[in-house]
């Protein structure tokens, strides 16, 4: 299987083990988000956004060239997509916060793909019936995050397919089975749906060329697990096609509450959900694994690890200000802080973060028609 590390897999489907963020950069042939690169990107947004001050927005393709096409008057739009499997939780949420405030900032539209199809094909127990349904209930966490109905395009594969189809097969005629193979590990075991899927997942990033009928430069905030697609396939038959190259903004994955790994619905215990309700999530909270030692003494003497510690993470997304963050770091290491404090503070920032997510999600069924678009 192609993109399997050593010791951690990144594909599409799966992420497993202690990913190594440098390893992947150079074995998927990205480039780093230096320094001067967020200054770059401040002079345009008037101020650094803490995902990328704290690097969980690390690497990317072609931005400075997104830069140049901005500052010679040319607008660019996003595009970024869920796989509408389940409910959401919070490591979703990620780069769609983000997402919102390039929008803002950048006066961008979005095209936000929701790839019921892949999800459907991938997963032998959804029915497609269950899987465009949740298209549904996670638009409503996208809406939630303050996107601008005016600018703002959700889709359901599904219920756009005339539009994508047109798009998709012009794409797939220059996708061989074995560079699909290649990029992606398909088997002889793989159903053919998800063959001809990676063509799917490209079209949004045309897709305003062709309604539009001029080339629009394409920015992709999203997981870097997902850049396989860009990659293997987008990148590659752009130039054959006529169109740019779509740009990407990759992000690290946001950890579960349990030990390694991302945060994954398939393990709910470890995951905080949209919808959960405060007890639910604070009994998640305080039951999560941490960078602590085994014993309270041993915790005073030699400190804490906040590098593998989820519920550090969670601060290092969910606190605005660096200081605090780093008061946390700083407590936690030298012994001072311990698990049970930390945990019960986490579990009431959480809980606040929600409530509010939660009032903007219920407005969001009013204006959710606003935002999708079908055929
Ligand atoms: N395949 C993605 C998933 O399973 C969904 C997706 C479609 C996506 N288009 C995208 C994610 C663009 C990020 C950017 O979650």
């Amino acid at each position: 299987m192609p993109n399997k590390l050593g010791e951690f897999t990144v594909t599409p489907w799966e992420v497993k083990g202690e990913v190594d963020y440098d390893k992947l950069i150079r074995e998927f042939g990205t480039t780093p988000i230096t320094d001067e690169l967020i200054e770059r990107i401040a002079k345009f947004t008037g101020d650094v956004h803490p995902f990328l001050r704290r690097k969980i927005f690390f690497s990317h393709r072609d931005l400075n060239w997104i830069l140049d096409r901005y500052e010679a008057g040319e607008k660019f739009f996003l595009y970024t997509g869920r796989g509408p499997s389940g409910h959401t939780h919070m490591g979703h949420l990620v780069p769609w916060i983000f997402t919102q405030y390039l929008q803002e900032k950048f006066g961008a539209e979005l095209y936000f793909q929701m790839t019921d199809d892949e999800k459907f094909l991938h997963n032998s127990e959804l029915s497609l019936d269950t899987t465009v349904g949740f298209t549904y209930e996670n638009a409503l966490d996208v809406i939630a995050c303050g996107f601008d109905p005016e600018k703002t395009f959700i889709f359901s594969d599904i219920e756009y397919a005339k539009t994508i189809y047109d798009i998709a097969v012009k794409i797939a005629k220059h996708i061989t089975f074995s560079t699909a193979k290649a990029v992606f590990g398909f088997e002889n075991s793989t159903n053919i749906g998800m063959i001809f899927f990676p063509a799917i997942q490209a079209v949004p990033c045309f897709l305003p060329s062709v309604l539009k009928g001029k080339n629009v430069p394409c920015l992709i905030p999203a997981a870097i697990d997902q850049d396989p697609y860009w990659r293997g396939v987008a990148r590659e038959v752009a130039p054959k096609l006529g169109f740019y190259k779509p740009a990407q903004i990759h992000s690290k994955f946001i950890p579960g509450l349990g030990q390694g790994g991302k945060m994954s619905a398939s393990e709910p215990e470890t995951a905080i959900f949209t919808v959960d309700p405060p007890e639910l999530v604070h009994s998640k909270i305080m039951r999560s694994f941490t960078g602590g030692r085994s014993t309270i003494q041993e915790q005073r003497e030699k400190g804490g690890i906040p590098e593998i510690c989820p519920v550090y993470r969670y601060y290092e997304i969910l606190l605005k200000d660096d200081k605090d963050v780093r008061e946390v770091y700083c407590r936690c290491r030298e012994g001072e802080l311990l698990c049970g404090e930390d945990k019960l503070r986490l579990s009431e920032v959480v809980q606040t973060f929600l409530k509010e997510h939660q009032r903007k999600r219920e407005e969001a069924k009013k204006t959710l028609e606003k935002f999708m678009v079908r055929d």
